[in-house]
């Protein structure tokens, strides 16, 4: 059979009210049923499902399709995993689905290992309810665990003792090799086989369609020489690597949120999700990975991080940081206090107390610097470079070129150095990114970052109002030569143009700078600026800031590359020429004018002619500023 035909067969076995039924709360309305979207936000239903039709249509976002796009769309399946589900749920042979002999073998393994952890679940969760699981309630009663909590779980108990989940799992007709192969018993070297887990509190780990992959277990009573958790084996169906507890339950709320809160533990996931954090979810004792951050990925693009506030939990966030942040989320991280993990704030202090402290998360690049001075990290100029470097870089990796420079700025602010000067780095960073790792250019930065320490006591430019008197013709001419070398070739050379031609005094000085490292052979003069010692941090300061601020450097930025048409630098600098021209002609007109009023009558004369000459050279500008040719 070809796989059209199992999909068509397939869409049509699917009851489609009733697979999405299970996420929205559907209403019959006329043919149709109607239902809050469960891919947007909407106070009033416009999600309709059509059961003639099958199809499901949301009049609010435009989302649209059939049985298997749902699986696609809401449960992040593939195509082919959804039309799987979809045959299992309809009762389809699952070799309807697979053409070789090996895969079909494979796949009725995984389903027999499935089946075996299902019955497992079951099993532990009937014993926590026995009178012999008293034990387990009185733990799970200390830990404040509601009933439903542990349903929702589906937490259990297994016994204490060498074979009772073996037993009744092969009373069931599981047979020991599936069992061995879904990490539920262990094998010695006598060859004699145990249950794998005993008189422990049991934490399924379920995927997120909610299938039980594997399990947690937690020692009831303090043991010595004993794990507190023991963990099932990577198996077919288990790999930690891959797998969030808690994310069956938490991917509504995370995809309502658009936000997940990363937790260490199990009991981290239950607390919070008792006390109505819905969207938190436990890497489980493993540092973040890849294949976890994809798998958030379809619902959300927020991650909180919440991890104990020891050396391991902040070691584990640091690493989190960098992937999260390669990987295009918007990462907070939230700070407890030491000794405290997310299930002890709330059982000591109540939800409102972990709301607070989810409202003060802070930024990496905030956690960094809070790390860094906390270890003693910034004091020398040398510490507080290559922290700077090392933050630079992870900024660089964000995908979203856009969000580089607020981080840069939160740099700043938090470190005390001026964000045009960690710019000004940045770009040379991003420039030489490749040679970056090499010794060469590791020397290199460090040249740059020498300034110290009079570099920290830089002001932000903006702060200061030294600059202010310069125009805008001014700066333009002063961000052309830092930004395009054949501007400075123009106007050096070719025309020989000096600082008369400008306005203010301000301008002139700078002018006069360039120029000067113009002629010493000075290639890149923002770096060589930034590189001099003998230059003033107010000078650096404005002079990066201005080069950042030119058209030419987001071309660094990426994204507008395509639609920015080449500037035409020449009449940029001739314009801006002409305009300082014409504004000290107006000046001096005011001048005249004002003269004038205290002056006799019989010596207007000569005063109005000036004017008029100002005005005639004025319109003569004029015309060239509009290139209208006579
Ligand atoms: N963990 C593990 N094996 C261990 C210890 C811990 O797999 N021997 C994992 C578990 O997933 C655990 C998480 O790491 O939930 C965090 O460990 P820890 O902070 O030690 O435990 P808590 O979650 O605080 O556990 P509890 O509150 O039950 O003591
Ligand atoms: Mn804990």
């Amino acid at each position: 059979m070809s796989f059209g035909d199992i999909k068509d067969r397939v869409i049509e076995a699917t009851d489609l009210v009733m697979l999405i039924g299970e996420i929205v709360q559907l209403r019959k309305s006329g043919r149709n049923f109607q239902g809050l979207c469960p891919f947007h936000n909407e106070k009033s239903p416009s999600f309709l499902v059509s059961y003639d039709k099958n199809i499901y249509k949301c009049f609010g976002c435009g989302k649209s399709g059939n049985a298997i796009s749902f699986m696609m769309e809401y449960h992040g399946l593939s195509f082919k995993e959804s039309l799987k589900e979809l045959g299992r749920r309809a009762g389809f042979s699952t070799s309807e689905f697979e053409e070789s002999k090996e895969t079909k073998e494979v796949l009725s393994q995984r389903d027999s290992i499935f089946r075996a952890l299902e019955l497992a679940t079951d099993y532990f969760e009937k014993a926590l309810k026995s009178n012999l699981g008293q034990i387990g309630k009185e733990y799970l009663n200390q830990r404040d665990f509601s009933k439903e909590t542990i349903h929702e779980f589906r937490l259990g108990l297994s016994f204490d003792g060498w074979d009772n989940l073996m037993n009744e799992l092969k009373r069931q007709d599981i047979p020991e090799t599936i069992l061995l192969s879904a990490g539920l018993i262990l094998k010695n070297d006598n060859g004699k086989i145990y249950d794998r887990f005993r008189n422990r509190l049991m934490f399924p780990i379920q995927n997120f369609m909610g299938k039980v992959i594997g399990f947690g277990a937690r020692m009831l009573k303090d043991e010595p020489n004993q794990p507190k958790y023991l963990n099932s084996p990577q198996t077919e169906v288990y790999d930690k690597s891959n797998t969030l507890y808690g994310i069956f339950q938490a991917k509504n709320e995370i995809r309502n949120k658009k936000a997940a809160i990363l937790v260490e533990g199990y009991a981290d996931v239950i607390s919070l999700h008792q006390a109505g954090f819905k969207h938190a979810v436990a890497s489980s004792g493993t540092s973040l990975t890849k294949q976890q951050l994809d798998l958030l990925n379809k619902f959300c693009n927020t991650i909180y991080i919440v991890y104990d506030a020891d050396k391991a939990g902040i070691s584990a966030t640091e690493r989190a940081i960098e992937l999260a942040v390669e990987n295009n989320f918007e990462i907070l991280i939230v700070n407890l206090p030491p000794g405290e993990d997310p299930d002890s704030v709330i059982r000591k202090n109540g939800s409102a107390v972990f709301t607070a402290y989810l409202n003060q998360a802070i930024s990496f690049v905030e956690f960094k610097v809070n790390l860094a001075k906390s270890n003693n990290g910034l004091h020398t100029p040398k510490q507080k470079s290559e922290f700077i470097i090392e933050l630079l870089k992870i900024i660089n990796r964000i995908p979203n070129k856009l969000e580089h420079s607020d981080f840069i700025q939160q740099l700043s602010e938090l470190i005390g150095i001026s964000a045009s000067q960690l710019k000004s780095v940045y770009l040379e960073k991003s420039k030489i990114a490749k040679l970056v790792e090499s010794q060469d250019s590791a020397k290199h930065f460090h040249q740059i970052q020498h300034q110290e320490p009079s570099l920290s006591e830089s002001k932000i430019i903006t702060d200061n109002t030294y600059f202010d008197n310069i125009l805008h013709e001014e700066e333009i001419i002063l961000q052309m030569i830092l930004t395009n070398e054949k501007a400075g070739k123009v106007i050096f050379e070719t025309y020989k143009i000096n600082e008369d031609k400008l306005f203010s005094e301000e301008a002139k000085d700078l002018f006069a700078l360039l120029k000067e490292l113009y002629f010493s052979g000075s290639k890149n003069l923002i770096h060589t600026i930034i590189a001099d010692e003998d230059i003033d941090n107010m000078i650096k300061d404005y002079l990066s800031e201005i080069s950042l601020n030119s058209d030419e450097i987001s071309e660094n930025w990426g994204r507008f590359t395509q639609t920015m048409k080449p500037i035409d630098f020449k009449r940029i600098i001739q314009d801006s020429y002409i305009n300082i021209e014409i504004y000290k002609l107006n000046l001096e007109s005011e001048r005249i004018k004002n003269q004038l009023k205290s002056l006799p009558s019989s010596e207007h004369l000569v005063f109005l002619q000036k004017i008029k000459d100002l005005n005639e050279k004025k319109s003569n500008l004029l015309i060239k500023l509009k290139r209208i040719e006579f």
